[in-house]
């Protein structure tokens, strides 16, 4: 029963630290807009500010990569984050989970997130 008892309080312990794995400080917004790396597809520029005042919490991205300029492409590198993983869990996933909710909305297509230089 001990032993029970340790097991979920440790499994607690781990839940609650994988979903704010990162400290989320509020002081600095950091950059109005922000360009992603997006590989061969082209890079994503990013309305940092404007998801700010849209989406209710900092919490909402930052509890996936610190933050910090270029935090996605070292999460990547160190194989923390899969390739696509923010793009596909996460942007695209919440943007047409919207359009779905007819709400206002970002982009759901290729092209329209990632533009060609
Ligand atoms: C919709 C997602 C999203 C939300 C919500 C969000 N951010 Fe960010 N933030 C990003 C992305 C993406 C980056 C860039 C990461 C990278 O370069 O890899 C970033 C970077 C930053 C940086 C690093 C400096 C810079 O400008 O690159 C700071 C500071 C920051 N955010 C603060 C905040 C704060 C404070 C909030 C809440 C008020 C917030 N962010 C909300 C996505 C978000
Ligand atoms: C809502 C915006 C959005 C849409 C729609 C989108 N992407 Fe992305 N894409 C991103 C972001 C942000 C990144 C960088 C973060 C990541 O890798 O998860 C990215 C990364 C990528 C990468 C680079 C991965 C790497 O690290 O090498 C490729 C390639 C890519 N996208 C292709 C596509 C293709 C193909 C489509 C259409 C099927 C698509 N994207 C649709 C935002 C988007
Ligand atoms: C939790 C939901 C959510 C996430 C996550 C999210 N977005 Fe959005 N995004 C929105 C909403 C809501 C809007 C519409 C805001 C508005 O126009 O009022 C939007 C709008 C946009 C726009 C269009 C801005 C314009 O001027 O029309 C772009 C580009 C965009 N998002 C890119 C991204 C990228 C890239 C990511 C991932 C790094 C991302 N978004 C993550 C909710 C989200």
């Amino acid at each position: 029963m001990q032993g029970f008892r340790i097991l979920v309080l440790v499994l607690l312990i781990i839940s609650t630290g994988a979903a704010y794995a990162y400290t989320i400080q509020t002081a600095d917004k950091g950059a109005e807009q922000i360009e992603l790396f997006g590989g061969k597809s082209g890079p994503v520029p990013f309305p940092h500010r404007l998801h700010q005042e849209v989406l209710p919490d900092c919490a909402v991205c930052h509890e996936l990569f610190p933050q910090e300029a270029g935090a996605i492409e070292k999460l990547k590198a160190s194989g923390d984050l899969k390739k696509k993983q923010i793009m596909n869990k996460h942007c695209t996933k919440c943007h047409k989970k919207l359009k779905k909710e007819g709400q206002k909305t970002g982009p759901t297509t290729c092209k329209s997130c990632h533009i060609k230089k």
